[in-house]
């Protein structure tokens, strides 16, 4: 889909890492990362409307996390439950729709009960939209986009002589998002961990050693401003991408 047409992204991913470290720091458990990690998703939120990013996808659980100790997939489930019926009521008076990319449909009936509310609850609001990432890999999206894609020419709607990359997308979890322009992962890994492979074909990633938990509204403040530093060239030269006075 499209990009950001200024140096200033439209589309910000944030791969939230880094609250089991924090905890472990502290000698507590690991949920307690978890607890001081959705404080962070608080702040970062509010942070992003006041940064003017109209689209930020927050990676909460992926399709991996359920093999993590039982107890603390618990743990996260409930939060995410608590968090969602809390925060409802503040997406709406800062008027910012939810969406979600995932097989939500395999989350706990408490957590999709809270998530269709909010849903519904901010379906209407157009200028900032927060996506949460839940049961959410890309390897996953791609196998589900491909059977739908696949259905689709079965029944006659789409033709395979015409498969192209617009066409086949529509059929991702992210059809009528942007692509992301800025990925921040913090807690220093520097890898993607299977969140929006084909969607970040093109993007800038920006790695913070802070853990989750430690970041900032000045710290999301500082990876947008090195966002706006970045040439993204998309195949090109240089010198294709400036004005010819500039050269
Ligand atoms: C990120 O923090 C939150 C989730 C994956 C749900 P982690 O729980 O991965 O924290 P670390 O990486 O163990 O420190
Ligand atoms: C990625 O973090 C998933 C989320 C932030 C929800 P992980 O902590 O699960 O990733 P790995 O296992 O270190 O790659
Ligand atoms: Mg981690």
């Amino acid at each position: 889909m499209t990009h950001a047409p200024a140096n200033h992204p439209v589309h910000v991913g944030i791969i939230m890492d880094g609250n089991g470290r924090w905890a472990k720091q502290r000698g507590l458990p690991r949920i307690e990362g978890h607890r001081r990690g959705v404080e962070t998703v608080r702040t970062i939120i509010d942070a992003a409307k006041d940064l003017g990013i109209k689209y930020l996808t927050l990676y909460a659980f992926s399709v991996e996390n359920w093999k993590r100790p039982g107890d603390e997939v618990s743990g996260l489930m409930g939060l995410l439950e608590f968090f969602l019926k809390k925060e409802t009521k503040t997406l709406v008076k800062n008027q910012v729709r939810l969406l979600t990319i995932g097989r939500t449909q395999e989350l706990p009936e408490a957590v999709r009960g809270q998530l269709e509310n909010a849903k519904k609850a901010t379906a209407h609001f157009t200028d900032h939209t927060l996506i949460l990432a839940l049961n959410y890999g890309s390897r996953t999206e791609i196998v589900d986009a491909a059977r739908a894609y696949a259905a689709a020419v079965a029944s006659g709607k789409e033709k395979l002589n015409d498969s192209s990359w617009a066409t086949f997308s529509r059929y991702l979890y992210t059809a009528d998002i942007p692509d992301p322009d800025l990925i921040i992962r913090t807690s220093g890994e520097t890898r993607v961990s299977n969140f929006l492979l084909p969607q970040a074909a093109y993007a800038e990633f920006v790695f913070i050693p802070t853990l989750w938990p430690d970041f900032t509204k000045a710290d999301f403040a500082a990876a947008v401003a090195t966002f706006a530093k970045r040439e993204r060239r998309f195949g090109l030269t240089s010198e294709q991408l400036k004005p010819a006075v500039a050269r």
